[in-house]
């Protein structure tokens, strides 16, 4: 049977999505972004990553988050992405923000990698291709390179913008320091860093303590947390053992040793306490970070449609009360 062309639904800005601006500039985004980082590449079914993005956008979600490497295989998350663009997104291309990156190993030999100008232009080329794609939204330095000089990362930044390939761009993973740095230096260029993206998540509070919302915040800049289940402990998942079906049962970006009994009465603790708000954990750590205004999005990831539908109920209620927040605090170390 050929499949019915897609058709996004009619009320898909009016099914209690909300959109946050990043930081000073136009943009508005949902608060939850999807991530294609795993369950859309080459080793996963093609139906389950085209019915996750299609249940994304009907239900608000315009930001769609990838990375050259994003797979796997390297490239095949954004083959898929690129697929989808073609099969049902390409008459919404306007009503979409679309990211990419480049910063980690993605191809073999010196300029597969890091920050270079050669490996950034590169890249983006390449991942604009897999895509079906014209332009980004927004194009980000994966992560800050300490060998290459900072100036040259930015500038092709500054080059990829005025060439057309991007609208915006954006740092993830920068330490403070560099990320004053390139802040100033995008700003003096008219090109002003848009996102900041970094891992946030109840185990993980680093932006806040490091002071790096407050100091996105104080340039003008958003911030989007990546990872805010922490790949999936944040949830029910691992609550009575290691699903086949689960990240963790692949041993490689989630490790099984990290889920000790200690971490797993943790979790079992804070999945009470979203039991008592009426959320599922996962709808609770999704609040958790959304009930901070420096937090402009959160980038989910998603194994299935289901998944998807628990997420997005989280941000009908993001306010916690003082005893709620420091029942947290005390599982969360
Ligand atoms: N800038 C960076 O360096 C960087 C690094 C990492 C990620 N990111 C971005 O952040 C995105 C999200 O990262 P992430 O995938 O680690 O995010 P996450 O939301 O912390 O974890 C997603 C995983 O949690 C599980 N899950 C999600 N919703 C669930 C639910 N309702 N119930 C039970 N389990 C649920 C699923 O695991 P199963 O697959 O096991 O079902 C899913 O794959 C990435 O796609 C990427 O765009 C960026």
């Amino acid at each position: 049977m050929i499949n019915p062309i897609y058709s996004p639904a009619t009320d898909r800005y009016e099914n209690g999505m909300r959109y946050r601006r990043c930081g000073n500039s136009g943009i508005l985004l949902p608060e939850i972004s999807l991530g294609l980082w795993h369950n859309f590449g080459d080793v996963n079914s093609l139906a389950n990553s085209m019915d996750m993005a299609h249940y994304a956008f009907d239900h608000g979600i315009t930001h769609f988050d990838l990375a050259n490497n994003y797979g796997p295989s390297y490239g095949s998350a954004e083959e898929t992405f690129g697929q989808i663009m073609k099969k049902s997104f390409h008459p919404y291309r306007d009503e979409l923000f679309i990211s990419s990156k480049a910063g980690y190993d993605m191809w073999p030999g010196p300029y597969g990698n890091w920050g270079s100008r050669k490996y950034l232009m590169a890249s983006l080329d390449q991942s604009l291709k897999r895509m079906n794609l014209d332009y980004v939204d927004l194009f980000y330095s994966h992560r800050f390179d300490p060998n290459t000089p900072l100036e040259e990362t930015l500038q092709a930044l500054v080059d990829i913008v005025r060439q057309g390939k991007t609208l915006y761009v954006g740092i993830s993973r920068y330490p403070k320091e560099a990320a004053a740095f390139a802040y100033k230096y995008l700003a003096e260029r008219d090109v002003p860093c848009l996102l900041y993206q970094g891992r946030y998540h109840i185990f993980d509070r680093e932006p806040k303590e490091e002071g790096i919302l407050q100091q996105a915040k104080e340039q003008g800049v958003g911030f989007i947390g990546f990872s805010p289940l922490a790949q999936g402990l944040l949830t029910n998942r691992y609550l009575n053992g290691i699903p086949e079906d689960s990240r963790m049962a692949k041993d490689f970006h989630l490790k099984k040793n990290i889920l000790t009994d200690e971490l797993l009465q943790r979790i079992k603790g804070l999945n009470e306490i979203a039991a008592q708000r009426g959320q599922t954990l996962a709808e609770m750590a999704l609040a958790w970070i959304l009930k901070n205004d420096l937090v402009t999005s959160v980038i989910i990831g998603a194994s299935s449609v289901k998944q998807l539908e628990d997420n997005l109920k989280s941000i009908r209620n993001i306010s916690f009360t003082e005893e709620e927040l420091k029942a947290i605090d005390i599982l969360s170390k």
